[in-house]
């Protein structure tokens, strides 16, 4: 298989951890006669700095033509102060929107060799094993009007009906591959466009009878969460909602440095990234986690190129490496041995090329 990948580092460690992934990718590769090319754009801060934008066309550009993109971070304290059109999210948010990558997917599974790190009791998270699907490019966050008023403040949560029924297909189809139970999350009890929603899951539900599912409030599932995280499969929900569900999950197995995510246009072009930023505080030291850049790879592997048997390659490399021993500085392995990015990566590399 010949693929086009663009590979946008980013900013801080985000230009440290891509070159892991790109080095995974290219060992895949040869192991399993694929060609992968690559070729690298500027997002956020760095692109404020060289082009004084942080979306540069030819950015988008490149991205709109490849076969999927992986990206590092974007942020830093240098651009904080900057007005807002030029801030590093907004590269972030305008590529989002303007390849219309519309699912957000996030999986949340516990890791054997980490399961001291969770904030939760080892019998609660024991089993979680999740994917939260959050729709991005709708909802209260793009809603217009959104401005102050002479005596307050407006907000507007607009969803079109297709919006809606596109991202809870997405929810039934990963279900449908997964263990066959969706949870639909929103707040049908208040909200009228969450009475929309459910009224199109429940329409949706009857083409895929092989899934079943569960509307929740978002407030219970909230609950659900940290009470029972074993009970989800998969979750869709709605931008805001799946914006803060999808950070309370992602602190569930007490390793953001392990998370990927992919965010996917109904094509299947995709943009993959670590579910973690920029890491300011430890860029350049050369001791950032490249995991969930790793496994975000594996992600792209499996969503955009349906190459399953690879990405589940990745996913065991990444575990044996974890069963050896090997961590970084953020998570910590009981008689393990700490190593940096570099040597992590070794040791993924490693385990990709001698299968055990
Ligand atoms: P952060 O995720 O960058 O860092 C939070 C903490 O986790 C820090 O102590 C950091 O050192 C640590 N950490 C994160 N990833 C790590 C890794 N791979 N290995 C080891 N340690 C890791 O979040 P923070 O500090 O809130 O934001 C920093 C910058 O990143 C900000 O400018 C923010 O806007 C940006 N950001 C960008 C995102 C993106 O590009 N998608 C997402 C979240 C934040
Ligand atoms: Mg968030």
């Amino acid at each position: 298989m010949e693929k086009h990948i663009i590979l946008l580092p980013g900013d801080g460690i985000g230009r440290e951890i891509i070159d892991s992934a790109k080095q995974v990718l290219t060992a895949i590769a040869s192991e399993y006669n694929h060609r992968f090319t690559f070729e690298e754009h500027a997002i956020g801060g760095n692109a404020i700095d060289d082009y004084n934008t942080p979306l540069p066309d030819k950015t988008v550009d490149a991205c709109s033509k490849a076969d999927a993109i992986l990206m590092g971070a974007v942020g830093g304290p240098k651009w904080d102060a900057n007005p807002s059109h030029l801030r590093p999210e907004k590269g972030l948010l305008g590529i989002r929107k303007q390849l219309e990558l519309f699912a957000n997917l996030r999986p949340v599974k516990t890791i054997s060799s980490l399961l001291y790190a969770s904030p939760l009791k080892e019998e609660i998270v024991n089993q979680a094993d999740m994917l939260i699907i959050r729709e991005l490019t709708g909802g209260i966050y793009f809603g217009t009007p959104s401005e102050r008023t002479p005596n307050g403040v407006v907000d507007t949560l607009r969803y079109t009906r297709e919006e809606i029924e596109r991202i809870v297909e997405r929810g039934f189809e990963a279900a449908r591959i997964r263990r066959k139970h969706l949870t639909s999350v929103d707040k049908a009890n208040v909200l009228e466009s969450s009475k929309l929603w459910r009224e199109i899951v429940e329409d949706k539900s009857k083409e895929y009878p092989d899934v079943s599912v569960t509307h929740l409030l978002v407030d219970a599932a909230a609950m659900k969460l940290v009470t029972q995280p074993s009970f989800f499969d998969v979750i869709v929900t709605e931008n805001l909602f799946g914006d803060i569900l999808s950070d309370e999950a992602s602190v569930l197995t007490g390793s953001l440095g392990m998370l990927p995510s992919a965010s996917l246009r109904s094509d299947g072009l995709g943009l993959y990234e670590p579910v973690h930023g920029s890491a300011p505080d430890i860029a350049g030291k050369g001791i950032a986690n490249p995991l969930a850049m790793i496994l975000s790879a594996a992600l792209m592997l499996e969503h955009s190129f349906g190459l399953v048997d690879e990405a589940k390659e990745i996913e065991r490399a990444v575990n044996d490496c974890l069963l050896q021993g090997f961590h970084t500085a953020d998570i910590h392995i009981p008689g393990g041995v700490q190593v940096g990015t570099k040597q992590m990566t070794e040791a993924v590399l490693e385990n990709v090329t001698t299968k055990s």
